[in-house]
This record gives C-alpha cells, sequence and structure tokens, in this order.
C-alpha cells in the first residue's frame, strides 16, 4: 500500500504527506529533496545545468539519504547534513532546469521505486501518481491558488525571520509551476486516477484526514 501525493508548488504536500505518514505510520519520502541536493551539488560543484549527461554523471557519485528524526527529516549528501541548504534560493530557482532532464530523472526514479518497494510509503512529488508509482492505492493531487500558496511561503519565511516578497514569490511559484508542466519527460500533471484535493480553504489536518480516510477506504 503506498500513497502518491503531487500537485504544485506550495500546495501543502510535504507538510500534510508528513503528518498522513505520522498517523499511519508510513514512511515518508520527499522526492523533491532528491533533485534539490543533486541541484545543490551541481550549483557547488559549477556543473553545467543545461547539460542532463553532466548532471547524470555527478548523480552517479551521490549518496542522497532522507534520516528521520523525531522532528524532520534531514537530508544527507554523501554523509553531509544539507537539510537548510537544499531550500536556498539558489536551488529552487535552478532546481526545475536540473529535474527536467530525462538522464536525472530515470535515476532518479529508481532510486525512488527502490525505496518505496518496503511498501507503507507516502512520496510527495510532481510525477509520482503518473510514473514513479502508476500503481500506487492512493493518489492525490493537491492544488491550491496560486495567490494562497505565495501567501502560505511568505507567511513560513516570515516565521522564520526570513525577507520575503510576496508579489515575486507568486511569479517565481508561478514560473516553476509553467516549467514543471511544460516539460517532455514525466511532467506535473494529474494522474487519470488521482483524486484531486482543492487545500485553497482547508487546513493541514483536515486534508491530511481526507487523504487518512481514503486510505483506510481502499484498505478494508
Ligand atoms: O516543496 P516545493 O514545492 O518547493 O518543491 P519540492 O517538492 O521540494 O520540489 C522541488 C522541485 O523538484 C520541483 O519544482 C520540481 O522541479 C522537482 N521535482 C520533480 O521534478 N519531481 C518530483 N517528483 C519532485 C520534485
Ligand atoms: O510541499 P509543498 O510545496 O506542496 O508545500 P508545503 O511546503 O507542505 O506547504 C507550504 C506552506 O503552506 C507550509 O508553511 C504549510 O504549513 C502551509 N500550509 C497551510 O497553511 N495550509 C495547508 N492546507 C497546507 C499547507
Amino acid at each position: 500500500m503506498n500513497i502518491a501525493i503531487d500537485g504544485p508548488a506550495g500546495a501543502g504536500k510535504s507538510t500534510v504527506a508528513k503528518l498522513v505518514a505520522e498517523k499511519l505510520s508510513y514512511l515518508y519520502i520527499d522526492t523533491g529533496a532528491m533533485y534539490r541536493s543533486l541541484t545543490f551539488a551541481a550549483l557547488r560543484q559549477r556543473v553545467n545545468l543545461e547539460n542532463g549527461s553532466e548532471l547524470r554523471t555527478l548523480l552517479d557519485t551521490l549518496t542522497i539519504d532522507l534520516k528521520h528524526d523525531s522532528e524532520q527529516v534531514k537530508v544527507f549528501l554523501n554523509n553531509e547534513d544539507i537539510t537548510e541548504q537544499i531550500r536556498s534560493n539558489e536551488v529552487t530557482s535552478n532546481v526545475s532546469l536540473v529535474s527536467s532532464h530525462e538522464e536525472v530523472r530515470t535515476e532518479m526514479v529508481e532510486r525512488q521505486r527502490l525505496l518505496a518497494k518496503v511498501g507503507r510509503a507516502v512520496l510527495d512529488g510532481r510525477d509520482i501518481g503518473t510514473y514513479v508509482l502508476p500503481k500506487a492505492e492512493v493518489k492525490v493531487f493537491l492544488t491550491a491558488t496560486v495567490e494562497e500558496r505565495a501567501r502560505r511561503r511568505h507567511e513560513e519565511l516570515q516565521a522564520k525571520g526570513l525577507q520575503s516578497d510576496y508579489e515575486q514569490l507568486k511569479i517565481e511559484i508561478a514560473r516553476r509551476d509553467e516549467l514543471d508542466s511544460s516539460r517532455v519527460f514525466a511532467p506535473l500533471r494529474k494522474a487519470d486516477d488521482a483524486i484531486e484535493i482543492d487545500s485553497t480553504h482547508l487546513t493541514i489536518p483536515e486534508v491530511a484526514d481526507a487523504i487518512i480516510d481514503l486510505t483506510k477506504e481502499r484498505t478494508v
């Protein structure tokens, strides 16, 4: 039994996926963190982000581990903790380019399928229901208006005491959605059999409960 949660940036995928996993004692797999980790490594090593085969050669030298502690999921690149670094603006603005390459995606997807093989996993991303786990028992496509998604990110950054510009965030989020939806290989798309949940007016627990109910329905 696996749960696939896809959708655009800031729809609440990772927050909800984490909560669902916690409540059902499932494993949470943040696939976006894997693409972010490669982007971080590529920027640091000055690899040409337009070149899929160079990125793939780099990826083949990297181990990316998602380690769960009681509070959060920590991300390790060849045993180095890069949990904070992968959320930087520089990584965020380049990750869609890095993840558009087929050479990168085929390897990432292989790693993701291996992680999900244990069963009882919640994966969030862009192509989980359509490509990574087309047979996932529960598929959710989580959306919200771009205004609401930018508002959430804005609040999140402000709460951390970080600089944030709402209008700029809105532009960046829309740009990333456009890149993720228009790439040729495994673009962001709702799977035909996914249930769409618009979270614009829903709280985090409301969305999580809806997914848990769906999961329980499929279990009996
Ligand atoms: O949390 P946020 O929406 O900012 O993004 P994320 O889930 O961390 O994903 C970052 C980026 O990785 C996305 O904008 C996509 O370009 C890429 N990604 C992907 O292509 N496929 C996935 N399964 C997950 C992420
Ligand atoms: O993973 P994704 O980019 O889809 O979104 P996220 O990082 O889980 O959520 C973005 C922000 O929206 C977080 O600060 C969440 O706490 C918040 N959020 C919310 O306020 N209401 C929801 N229904 C879902 C998320």
